[in-house]
């Protein structure tokens, strides 16, 4: 047994993914398997640490240390390749607060930001909320595989266009981007003078032989023109902490970014944020090799569940993330349908493909970052229901 398959009762701890049930599906009697939020507890050296500091008792104003940066790039370099340094790094709030800070710093009202979709919900409305234009290029299917569509992005940027949000790995499509594909669209980035926000907050679930690549690590170019999030709060499950960070290596764009984080006065974070971040960058790394093998083990059980017994819903291969996109087409089913059989036969909470662009009607995203008992049980009850 792994630990892993431990299961807890997170009710009643006001989490978003156990205790909004109602809200969320209009039901409470269904096991949560959507918001990216695993059902694992984070690594324990990093709850004693935050045990010694709830017991010092003190909560006071806290600044990062040397320890607090030097973890950021040690795990990079190690994790990645990727030598930054530490004066590129700026601490966000999360990474969706760090790309509207960045859509604030390099873009104007009523300016073009790409997205390619479908893809986190969130990007969207971080473009609306700030008032500029959201242009999607879809994501073309070739053989089954996802790929970014260069003619359709070629075609689409115009003197309007200021920036590309770029999801790597993908959510919820589960594509790691390859090294060319990357150096590809760096060279359309540099082309055509824009800036690219990479959201690479699951950089570090990845699966074997796929490779992350950081997209500002391939030139200097590049990195010129690319502001690159990331955050320990996918990889440990400490979303909670809302710790994440932004790395600027182009000077100028720092400083723009830095000026809006400090006009916002969101330069400081919390001291759990703070800690949990050193501790698991320091600590944990064989933790994230454990998870992930476990991780890739629930991907295998579900792929192999569907290919044996429900062959008409099709899964794609999960490079990176612990998001699996499932094809429901074949049930032709509207999406309220689809989104109530789910809920009401399934008992399930999963999140419809639509929210993340019209090209994922017909889809469902399953959160697979759980003890294997809970897929167990989503698989049973899919069976059951389809048999009805
Ligand atoms: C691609 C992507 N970006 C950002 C986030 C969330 O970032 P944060 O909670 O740090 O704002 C998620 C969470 O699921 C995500 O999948």
């Amino acid at each position: 047994m792994s630990k892993f398959d431990e299961i807890f009762n997170r009710k009643n701890s006001n989490s978003f993914k156990w205790d909004y049930l109602e809200e969320k599906f209009g039901n409470n009697d269904v096991l949560p398997l959507w918001v990216a939020d695993m059902d694992f507890k984070s690594p324990k050296i990093v709850s004693e640490t935050l045990e010694k500091i709830s017991s010092n008792g003190f909560f006071g104003y806290t600044f990062k240390g040397n320890e607090f940066y030097n973890s950021i790039v040690n795990w990079i370099e190690k994790r990645h390749g990727w030598k930054i340094d530490k004066s590129n790094i700026f601490t966000t709030h999360g990474v969706v607060n760090g790309l509207s800070a960045a859509i604030n710093a390099f873009s104007d009202e009523g300016d073009k930001i790409i997205i390619q979709t479908p893809v986190y919900h969130p990007f969207y409305k971080v473009i609306e909320t700030n008032k500029r234009e959201i242009i999607r290029s879809p994501l073309k299917l070739k053989d089954d595989k996802y790929e970014m569509d260069f003619d359709n992005l070629n075609e689409i940027i115009d003197e309007k266009t200021k920036i590309l949000i770029l999801c790597n790995p993908h959510n919820p499509v589960g594509r790691v981007w390859t090294e060319q594909e990357l150096k590809k669209l760096s060279d359309l980035i540099i082309e055509k003078d824009i800036i690219l926000l990479s959201d690479e907050i699951h950089s570090d679930l990845i699966f074997k032989p796929n490779k992350h690549t950081p997209i500002a690590k391939l030139s200097k170019e590049i990195s010129e023109k690319t502001i690159t999030f990331m955050a320990p709060s996918k990889t440990f499950n400490l979303p909670g902490l809302e710790t994440s960070y932004a790395i600027i290596e182009n000077e100028n764009y720092a400083d723009k970014f830095n000026e809006v984080l400090n006009s916002w006065s969101i330069t400081g974070n919390n001291i759990y944020g703070i800690f949990g971040t050193q501790t698991a960058y320091s600590y944990c790394e064989s933790w994230l090799e454990e998870l992930l093998d476990y991780i890739y083990g629930n991907y295998i059980y579900l792929k192999d569940f569907f290919s044996s017994k429900i062959p008409e819903i099709k899964t794609y291969p999960l490079e990176g993330t612990y998001l699996m996109w499932i094809n429901c087409k074949s049930l032709n089913m509207t999406n309220d349908e689809l989104d109530n059989f789910f809920i009401e036969k399934v008992k399930v909470g999963l999140n419809p493909g639509y929210i993340f662009g019209k090209e994922g009607e017909g889809f469902q995203r399953i959160n697979i970052a759980c003890p294997r008992k809970y897929l167990e049980y989503f698989a049973n009850n899919f069976y059951g229901a389809l048999q009805k």
